[in-house]
Parts: structure tokens; C-alpha cells; sequence
């Protein structure tokens, strides 16, 4: 055990595997705790470690169920915070909300902000995410936010794959820097998808900006939610002319129609991490590939106790 026992690391229903995958890196054990829900629906915690004075960590995605694993990690952070706990870091691989960034028509809410709000005002002193949909949600929150990328994960993968004839695509203007930076992890060309939505759930790849014909692609985006986009794209390539199509995404949220539509899309392999526990439906697919996030979250857990940099966990990429 490389740490000492003034740290403490908890997990919530959200995804418990990778919290284990954690505290196996860090060598120490889950801290302890009974989360019960209650006939009516309501959430109790109770820690059974003593927190008093220690470094607590609580890792929760707030994926599907959203509202109900928010709530958790919200109730979670007030126990620690009322048992006396010296520092909370909230540790949330998929922060949930993270689209609804900016208020883009009238009356409606900028939810990722309410999040942020309630998570510092429930008792955070610091957060730790990954791949927050927008860099600028870290301004969001008043507290520090350590923000980390599954990119060197997935661009790795890709790298030992040695594909020739590479085209990385980004599939919206959103992602082009994402897909720039990849291209330059992989050293392929760079192509880049216009998207138009349609609705929610509902995107349109409308044309493509670069050399597809007769090249292999390497797509990249920070999450797949209903599978739209990635999907429009990888058939708009194909029209096109392009060989192998693989996708790379840091959040396989796979919602309403993913399955479906990824099934009839003539993607060769889809790679996410496991910021998100994989759907039963999704394990169906025989092109999925998950690759944990778990070795990088530890590492930056035990610098954060430790007081080290953490951006240095990036630069020797
Ligand atoms: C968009 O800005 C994001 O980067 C993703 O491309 C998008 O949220 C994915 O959603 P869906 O899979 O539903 O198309």
C-alpha cells in the first residue's frame, strides 16, 4: 500500500466497477458504506469508516438513472461533509448535464450550471472529471477542477493499431480540436464532418471537408448518447468512399436508439472508456471495445493527496 491511511475512497451506485478498479490501482480498500433506498424512493447513506479529519473521495458518474445518482453523490458529499471529513473531492467520470451549457433559445435553463451549483453548495472541495463535453464548464464551478481526458486512452489504442492510410474525422464542428489533437497523437490527415440537428435525438451529416475516399478512419467525439451523429457520419464516409471506419469516444452513454442504429452503421469497432458501466443491451454488440479509465482516475487521486501536479500526468504523452 503506497498510500497512508488519511485517504479515503468511496464509491456510489453509479459505477461501482470502476471505483473498485481504482482503489485496486491505489491499493486500499472501497471505504465503507450502506446506501440504501428507501419504499418511497429516497436515498440513505450511511459511512461505516471513520472520515474525521481525512482526504475523502467520492467517485459517482452521473449516468442513467441521472437524477437519482446526482442526488446520491449529492447526499453522499453531505455525509462526509457532517462526519467530519478534512477535504471531499466529488470524482464524477460522466458528469451528467454537461450539454445543457448555455441557454441557446429563450426560457430555457443552463442545467450543467445548477449541477456545479449544487455539488459546491452540497460540500465539495474539488472536483475531478473527464472530458467535460466543453472546457469551459470548469468555470462553472468555484471550487478547483482537476479535468482529465480519455483522448491519450483512446488515441493509444488507435496508435497500436498502426492504420494506414488514416483519416481522423471529427463528425462535428465541435470536436474539431479534439480530432486535431488526435490526428496528431496518430499522425493522420484530418477531415471534418458538417452535422446539422434535426431534434434531440435526430442529426443529419450533411457533408464532409477532407480525403475520405479509399482512406481508413479513425472518428472521434467526447460522447455517444443516442448514436445519431457518429452513425450519420460513419454512413456519409462510407458513400464516400472510405474503408474502415472505427469510432473512439471518451462516454459511451448509448441511449434511446444507440443500439440500433450503431448495428446497421457499418462501423468496424466503437471504443469508449468505462466512465460509464456498459448497457446490458450494448454488450450485444460484438464491435464494442471498453478500455477502463481506472489507472489514470488512481493516478490523479494520489497526486491530489499527495499535493503533486496532475496536468504532469499529460505531458509526456
Ligand atoms: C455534440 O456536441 C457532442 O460532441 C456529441 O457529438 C453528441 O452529443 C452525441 O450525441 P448523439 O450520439 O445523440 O448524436
Amino acid at each position: 500500500m503506497f498510500l497512508n491511511n488519511n485517504i479515503k475512497v468511496f464509491s456510489g451506485t453509479g459505477n461501482p466497477e470502476l471505483a473498485n478498479s481504482v482503489c485496486d490501482y491505489l491499493e486500499i480498500p472501497v471505504g465503507g458504506a450502506k446506501i440504501e433506498k428507501f419504499p418511497d424512493g429516497e436515498k440513505f447513506i450511511k459511512l461505516e469508516d471513520d472520515v474525521r479529519g481525512r482526504d475523502c473521495f467520492v467517485i459517482q458518474s452521473t449516468c442513467e438513472p441521472v437524477d437519482e445518482y446526482l442526488m446520491e453523490l449529492l447526499i453522499f458529499i453531505d455525509c462526509l461533509k457532517r462526519a467530519s471529513a478534512r477535504r471531499i473531492t466529488a470524482v464524477v467520470p460522466y458528469f451528467g448535464y454537461a450539454r445543457q451549457d448555455r441557454k441557446d433559445e429563450g426560457r430555457v435553463p443552463i442545467t450543467a450550471k445548477l449541477v456545479a451549483n449544487l455539488i459546491t453548495v452540497a460540500g465539495a472541495d474539488r472536483v475531478i472529471s473527464i472530458d467535460l463535453h466543453a472546457q469551459q464548464l470548469q468555470g462553472f464551478f468555484d471550487i478547483p477542477v482537476d479535468h482529465l481526458t480519455g483522448e491519450l486512452i483512446l488515441s493509444k489504442y488507435f496508435r497500436d493499431k498502426k492504420i494506414d492510410k488514416l483519416t481522423v474525422i471529427s463528425p462535428d464542428v465541435g470536436n474539431m480540436k479534439m480530432a486535431a489533437r488526435f490526428a496528431g497523437h496518430l499522425g493522420g490527415e484530418l477531415a471534418i464532418v458538417h452535422k446539422k440537428r434535426v431534434s434531440g435525438s435526430e442529426v443529419e451529416a450533411e457533408e464532409v471537408i477532407g480525403n475520405v475516399e479509399g482512406r481508413n478512419i479513425v472518428m472521434c467525439d467526447d460522447i455517444i448518447a443516442t448514436a445519431g451523429t457518429v452513425c450519420s457520419a460513419a454512413k456519409l464516409v462510407k458513400k464516400r468512399g472510405a474503408k474502415k471506419i472505427y469510432v473512439g469516444a471518451t462516454h459511451g452513454v448509448f441511449a434511446g436508439p444507440a443500439l440500433e442504429r450503431l448495428s446497421g452503421a457499418g462501423i468496424d469497432e466503437i471504443v469508449v472508456t468505462d466512465t460509464i458501466p456498459l448497457k446490458e443491451v450494448c454488450k450485444k454488440l460484438s464491435n464494442v471495445k471498453v478500455l477502463s479509465v481506472a489507472p489514470m482516475l488512481g493516478e490523479a487521486i494520489k497526486r491530489i493527496h499527495r499535493n503533486e501536479s496532475v496536468s504532469s500526468l499529460f505531458n509526456n504523452a
